[in-house]
């Protein structure tokens, strides 16, 4: 079964506590639960991970490498990071960047994103409904490439 990354930069272990007003009520944990049953449903395994780390991100970034594709939300490492701008260009799986938040909607410096530059699709403003739509353009850019590989 092929397996998606799904990677969770810093803050977001607090999601449920942490500015209830911007990020809601739902915990990671949560969110975890919900991204694994619609993988299952899409015939998609998943490893799902969070860090507060920015180079422990790299570290599972190059270590996707040989997985079937990767949904990131970088937390604020999204304004920040070149590392983790290489570290996705060099990663050649498909990248879909997620935000809980509209962060076009917000202060400017996060209108900016390190992580657009080299994703497929960026889902923002969703929730947690994005962390699944994630998983449903992969299991769609799959399909299409496994599709073109046949022709
Ligand atoms: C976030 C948006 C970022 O700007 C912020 O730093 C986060 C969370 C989101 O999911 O809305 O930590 O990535």
């Amino acid at each position: 079964m092929p397996t998606v990354f799904v990677l969770t930069g810093p803050n977001l272990n607090l999601l449920g506590v942490r500015e209830p007003e911007i990020y809601g009520r739902t915990t990671l944990s949560d969110i975890e639960d919900r991204c694994r049953a619609r993988a299952a449903a899409l015939g998609l395994g998943i490893d799902f991970r969070q860090t507060n780390h920015e180079g422990q991100l790299v570290d599972w970034i190059q270590e996707a490498r040989t997985a079937a594709g990767i949904v990131l939300n970088a937390g604020a490492l999204t304004h920040t990071s070149v590392a983790i701008l290489d570290a996705l260009g060099a990663a050649g799986v498909p990248v879909i960047e997620v935000h809980l938040s509209n962060i076009f909607r917000r202060e400017a410096f996060r209108h900016h994103s390190y992580v657009s530059s080299v994703a497929a699709g960026v889902i923002c403003g969703l929730g947690a409904h994005g962390y699944e739509l994630a998983l449903e353009a992969i299991a769609q850019l799959l399909a299409a490439a496994a599709n073109k590989e046949e022709r």
